[in-house]
């Protein structure tokens, strides 16, 4: 059954764990995680961005979540609006089944201007006064996305501000935040801690200098009945890069955020987790090998199917890894 984002993460502040929301944008990848969830008994947040909803079709989205919703019935599921831009988005999201909505207001709509504060107050405001009306969840974002090491808003992904920022502007201010939550109303809030999205985050093991888990621990303390939410979450794993690279890919060498920060998150009221990146790498990694190792091959089933697999494994992973394992 669809579980609005808030009853999700409530249940998971009682019991002290998070729970990965998984970007999806296709069949294969909302299988996988469903699969994942079953084999593990977690409950389920699937995130479609706007690009996913403009790839699959608004229509497609939200028939495929129904979908397994029907087919894995004991499994609640959160259908989330990843990374919304606008009243305009959230709400047609909402009209289209969705049950919770993130209102990304830290940039402005055009999404390549950093907002100012007043903005996104005053828009995420308006969306979650919306939203809660008819019992939909919201995420706000407060702080930009961006690297440390280079100062750089959300890289190479074109998502994002990809210019200079101020330092400030990267780590998210605890007291802002307090009064950022205690004005709009929101159910969960993404923090900016010196994560980006896609697989180039770190060009080293991060630690404390450029990701900030501290601050995290700061917000926690002024909010400690707020769900906290990490963005540009996944690890990106050697051996996925590895796999890729075996296999004709060229990825250069990257690190991303190791599981064990994010535990460390989760001790500190972290509740939801995003991950992307990860799961495109298993599910490339698969193909890749796939197609290089049998060149004769041409149903999609052979490739479609080890990736599914690969994503599946990623997926049980971050399910065991956060404690989402058995709170179905
Ligand atoms: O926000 C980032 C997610 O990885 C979604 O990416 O906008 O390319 O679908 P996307
Ligand atoms: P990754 O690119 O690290 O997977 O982050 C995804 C994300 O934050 C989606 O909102
Ligand atoms: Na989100
Ligand atoms: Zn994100």
């Amino acid at each position: 059954a669809l579980t609005s984002l808030r009853q999700v993460l409530d249940h998971a502040a009682e019991y002290g764990y998070g729970v990965p929301a998984f970007n999806v944008n296709n069949m294969e990848q909302v299988l996988s995680i469903m699969q994942a969830a079953k084999k593990t008994d977690s409950p389920v947040i699937l995130q479609a961005s706007r690009g996913a909803r403009s790839y699959a079709g608004d229509i497609m989205i939200k028939h495929m979540i129904m979908a397994v919703s029907e087919m894995f019935p004991s499994i609640p599921v959160v259908m989330h609006q990843d990374h919304g831009n606008s009243m305009s988005t959230c709400l047609s999201a909402i009209a289209n089944g969705f049950s919770s909505v993130m209102m990304d207001g830290s940039l402005e709509e055009d999404a390549k201007t950093p907002a100012s504060y007043d903005y996104n107050l005053a828009t995420t405001g308006r969306v979650a006064e919306a939203a809660h009306m008819v019992g939909v969840s919201v995420e706000g974002e407060l702080g930009c996305l961006g690297s440390l090491e280079t100062g750089k808003g959300d890289k190479e992904d074109g998502h994002g501000f990809e210019g200079e920022l101020d330092h400030s502007m990267l780590l998210t201010d605890p007291d802002q935040a307090a009064d950022f939550v205690a004005r709009t109303k929101v159910d969960a809030l993404a923090v900016a801690i010196g994560t980006s999205h896609g697989a180039y985050k770190f060009t080293r093991e991060p630690t404390g200098d450029i990701l900030a888990m501290n601050v995290i621990k700061e917000i926690n303390k002024r909010l400690p009945n707020t769900h906290l939410v990490m963005h540009g979450s996944s690890t990106v794993p050697q051996d996925l890069q590895d796999i890729i690279n075996a296999h004709g890919g060229e990825m250069p060498q990257t690190y991303g955020v190791p599981v064990a920060e994010i535990v460390e998150g989760i001790k500190n009221g972290v509740r939801k987790i995003n991950i992307d990146t990860d799961c495109r790498m298993a599910i490339t990694g698969a193909i890749r090998k796939v197609l290089n190792e049998k060149k004769a091959e041409f149903d999609p089933r052979k490739y479609l199917k080890p990736s599914m697999e690969a994503m599946q494994q990623v997926c049980e992973d971050r399910y065991e890894s956060f404690g989402t394992a058995g709170k179905a």
